[in-house]
């Protein structure tokens, strides 16, 4: 720690080794192809990304196709007949065509459009149509091209390293043990996808620090946070780990109810923007949630590095992707979960959690296109930090490390 320069005041609780983080980061030389290109060689073919969620594929043979923009790639994610979980490249090992053309689906076999030949859910070439014209041909050297697979918590993730350097629990450090089954209980209550002309740091970066949260959300998000103890909306835990970094939000105890918001979570449990009452300690309630057992809590955020953003309530989280098509252009995908529903009062308070979601979200990506933009000018190189931005510090050091690391 002794590195790292003197903290101001403010009600934050640190945690971790601030010595390598940064307050001036240079985002132009991050949207230069050429440096885009070594991130995804040094980046995302070394990390474990989450693709999807065990909750998609519960029985054998259930698959899901999933793209992965960085590397390029369409993966089909499978429950095996074993019901372990795998990832492979949707290619035909005979001449290359998209195996799987559907998003999902239940299957034993997956049979290839072009020619029919057939690969099993365990990956397997299984069928070969008119195969004594392949004089020689070894079937074994032609089952679908596997990804490293892990499963943590309801997370597949995969990694498209030859030998991956880390494990999945040794990438994930702090939280592996943290979560137990707490994403278990909830259903799927809202998914969107959407494609901005901003490069992927850019866009990361307006979901890991509140210090927006008092200015852009202003309209939808007056006082959920906040408060006379805590005007500036500092986040009362924020912790950098080895890879990653999460920080907790406060609610504002002074929060008014609006009408509709009484009406929406009158008769099924609250989800953001209000909260439950929440101090310190809750029985039941895993290390990883509400890390630093605040009081008032909120929600937690957490950036898995490189691209993913989770934000979890006590009642509900959030999936976030951030993914790279290139250097100046990000797929976001954005998938909520709620606790299962079991009436109409719970389905409306699902409702409007999803709406009023949705409008914070159209408020955070407003800002992307035009940073981007203001960046391709070449006339500012650098942005500076807050240490209320500190994960965004994190991201970078992170990222930087892994660039030097492969250069
Ligand atoms: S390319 Fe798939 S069977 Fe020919
Ligand atoms: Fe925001």
């Amino acid at each position: 720690m002794s590195n790292a320069p003197e903290l101001a005041p403010s009600i934050t609780v640190f945690k971790g080794d601030r010595s390598k983080l940064k307050s001036k980061v240079n985002l132009l030389e991050r949207i230069q192809p050429g440096y885009y290109q070594s991130e995804v060689d040094n980046i995302y073919r070394q990390s474990w990304l989450p693709v999807t969620s065990t909750k998609e594929i519960p029985k054998k043979g259930d698959f899901i196709v999933v793209d992965v923009p960085p590397l390029k790639a369409s993966l089909i994610v499978v429950r095996g007949q074993d019901n372990q979980v795998r990832a492979f490249y949707n290619i035909c090992r005979h001449r290359a065509n998209k195996l799987e053309l559907d998003e999902r689906g239940n299957k034993r076999v997956f049979t290839c459009p072009f020619h029919a030949w057939s690969f099993n859910t365990e990956g397997k070439l299984t069928g070969v149509t008119d195969e004594p014209q392949f004089p020689g041909l070894n079937r074994l050297e032609h089952d679908l091209i596997p990804v490293h697979t892990e499963v943590w918590e309801t997370f597949v993730f995969v990694n498209f390293a030859k030998a991956p350097k880390h494990s999945l629990a040794q990438w994930l450090g702090e939280m592996h043990g943290g979560y137990q089954g707490f994403f278990d209980d909830r259903e799927q209550i809202a998914h969107w996808s959407i494609e901005v002309n901003a490069n992927w740091h850019v866009t990361i970066n307006a979901f890991t620090e509140g210090y927006h949260s008092l200015f852009l959300h202003r309209a939808t998000l007056p006082d959920y946070q906040g408060g006379k103890d805590n005007p500036m909306r500092h986040r009362p835990y924020l912790e950098v780990m080895e890879h990653h970094g999460r920080y907790s939000a406060k609610a504002n105890p002074d929060h008014h109810m609006t009408p509709v918001e009484k009406l929406a979570f009158g008769a099924g449990r609250p989800l953001y923007p209000a909260f439950p009452q929440i101090d310190t300690d809750v029985p039941g309630f895993p290390t990883s949630v509400n890390p630093g057992r605040v009081s008032n809590w909120a929600f937690d955020i957490t950036e898995l590095f490189p691209c993913f953003v989770l934000i979890n309530g006590a009642n509900w989280h959030q999936c976030m992707w951030f993914w790279p098509i290139d250097e100046n252009r990000t797929l976001i995908r954005v998938i909520d979960y709620a606790y299962k529903a079991q009436g109409l009062g719970d389905r409306l308070a699902h409702a409007y959690f999803r709406v009023r979601n949705r409008e914070v979200f159209r408020e955070d990506i407003s800002t992307m296109e035009a940073i981007h933009a203001s960046l391709k000018t070449g006339v500012m190189s650098h942005v500076v930090l807050s240490q209320q931005e500190m994960l965004l510090q994190k991201h970078y050091s992170v990222a930087a490390e892994m660039v030097e690391a492969g250069a």
